[in-house]
C-alpha cells in the first residue's frame, strides 16, 4: 500500500513480515542490496526496532522527530534481515504527516517503506505519481495530496564514532551540527554503496539532464535539439530556444522550490524532450539536497 509523508511517498509494509517486505522489493524491482526505512508513530514502536540509543541519537530525536530525518542505528533482531538488506543496522523515522502517522497507529506495527517508484526513477510526491509508476504493481494508494517538503529525508548514521550525512534533506547540516556538534559526509559517490541512495545515478528521468555552470550562462541549445528548461525563480521564464521552461518558485524560494522538484521534473521528462537543462541553485541549506537530486539525475 501506498502512503504519503512530508517528504515523498512510501509504499509501506508491516517491518516485521519477511514477506511483505519481499513484495515491496518486487513491486518496485528493487534489488535487495538496498535496505529500506522503518517508519514509527510513536516513541514505544522504537523499542521494538533499535537496539540501543546514543545520548546524539536522543537529541536529535527530541529536536527533529516527527519529522524528515532518518537516524541509522544498530538493529533488535526482530526486524527481518531482508528490510536491513542483512545490515546490524536499521534506518529508522517518525514521519510528520497525519495520514503516515495514523496508518501506522491504526497498523500497530511498525511500517517499512521505501519511495513508491519503481527503483531508480524520481520519488514521487503525489498519489497521482504513485499510480504512474505503480499503479499496475500494487494495490492501494492512499491520496494526502502533494507532499509538503518534496524531497527524501534527510540520513544521518550514528553508527561510527562521529554522527554521518548519509542523505541531504530538508534537515541541513547547518540544523544538525547545530543540534550535535559536526557530522562527517560521506562522499556522494561510492563504489560499494550501503545504500543506492548513494548510487551515483539515482533519482533519474529518462531524458538526459545536463546542470548549467552557473545561474546565469545559458547554451544555446543546437537546432536539433527539443529542450527544456528548469529554473529556481519565474522571472526568466519566457525563452523561446526553449520548447518548455519549467520555474520551481515564483520567487527562488528554496523551500517552494523543493516542493516542486519531482513533479516539475516528470512533468518535463513526459514530454519527450532531447535533454533538460537545468540552473543550479546555491549548494547551501536545503540547496544541498536540491543539488545534490539534480545531481543524481543528471549523473551517466
Ligand atoms: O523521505 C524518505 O526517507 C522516504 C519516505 C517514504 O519516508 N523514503 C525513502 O526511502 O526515501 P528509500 O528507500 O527510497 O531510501 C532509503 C535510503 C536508501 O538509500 C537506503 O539505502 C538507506 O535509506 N538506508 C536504509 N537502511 C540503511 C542502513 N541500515 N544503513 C544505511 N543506509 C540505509
Ligand atoms: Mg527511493
Amino acid at each position: 500500500m501506498a502512503f504519503p509523508t512530508e517528504t515523498v511517498y512510501g509504499l509501506g509494509c508491516d517491518a516485521l513480515n519477511p514477506d511483505a517486505a519481499a513484495k515491496v522489493f518486487e513491486a518496485k524491482q528493487r534489488p535487495q542490496f538496498d535496505p529500506l526505512i522503518v517508519h514509527i508513530a510513536d516513541r514505544r514502536q522504537l523499542d521494538n526496532v533499535v537496539r540501543a540509543l546514543t545520548i546524539t541519537a536522543r537529541q536529535l530525536i527530541d529536536q527533529f522527530w516527527p519529522g524528515p530525518l532518518t537516524l541509522v542505528l544498530p538493529k533488535q533482531p526482530t526486524i527481518p534481515d531482508l528490510v536491513t538488506a542483512g545490515l546490524d543496522t536499521v534506518a529508522v523515522r517518525m514521519p510528520n504527516h497525519p495520514v503516515a502517522q495514523a496508518l501506522i497507529r491504526e497498523a500497530g506495527t511498525p511500517i517499512a517503506a521505501p519511495s513508491a517508484n519503481p527503483f531508480g526513477y524520481v520519488s514521487p510526491t503525489t498519489a497521482q505519481h504513485v499510480a504512474d509508476g505503480l499503479g499496475r504493481a500494487i494495490d492501494l494508494i492512499l491520496d494526502g495530496g502533494p507532499c509538503p517538503v518534496g524531497v527524501e529525508s534527510t540520513i544521518v548514521s550514528l553508527i561510527g564514532p562521529q554522527a554521518e550525512l548519509l542523505r541531504p534533506g530538508s534537515i541541513t547540516l547547518e540544523q544538525l551540527s547545530a543540534a550535535i556538534g559536526p557530522l562527517s559526509r560521506s562522499s556522494s559517490v561510492v563504489d560499494q554503496p550501503t545504500a543506492p541512495g548513494q548510487l551515483a545515478r539515482h533519482y533519474a528521468t529518462q531524458t538526459p539532464v545536463t546542470i548549467l555552470t552557473s545561474a546565469k550562462t545559458r547554451p544555446i541549445p543546437t537546432k536539433y535539439e527539443r529542450a527544456g528548461l528548469l529554473i529556481f525563480s519565474e522571472a526568466r521564464v519566457a525563452d523561446e530556444r526553449f520548447a518548455v521552461v519549467e520555474a520551481l518558485s515564483a520567487t527562488g524560494d528554496l523551500r517552494e522550490a523543493a516542493r516542486h522538484l519531482f513533479a516539475a521534473l516528470r512533468r518535463l521528462d513526459a514530454q519527450g524532450l532531447d535533454r533538460i537543462y537545468v540552473e543550479p541553485c546555491q549548494e547551501e541549506g536545503l540547496g544541498v539536497a536540491i543539488m545534490d537530486r539534480l545531481r543524481r539525475c543528471a549523473a551517466l
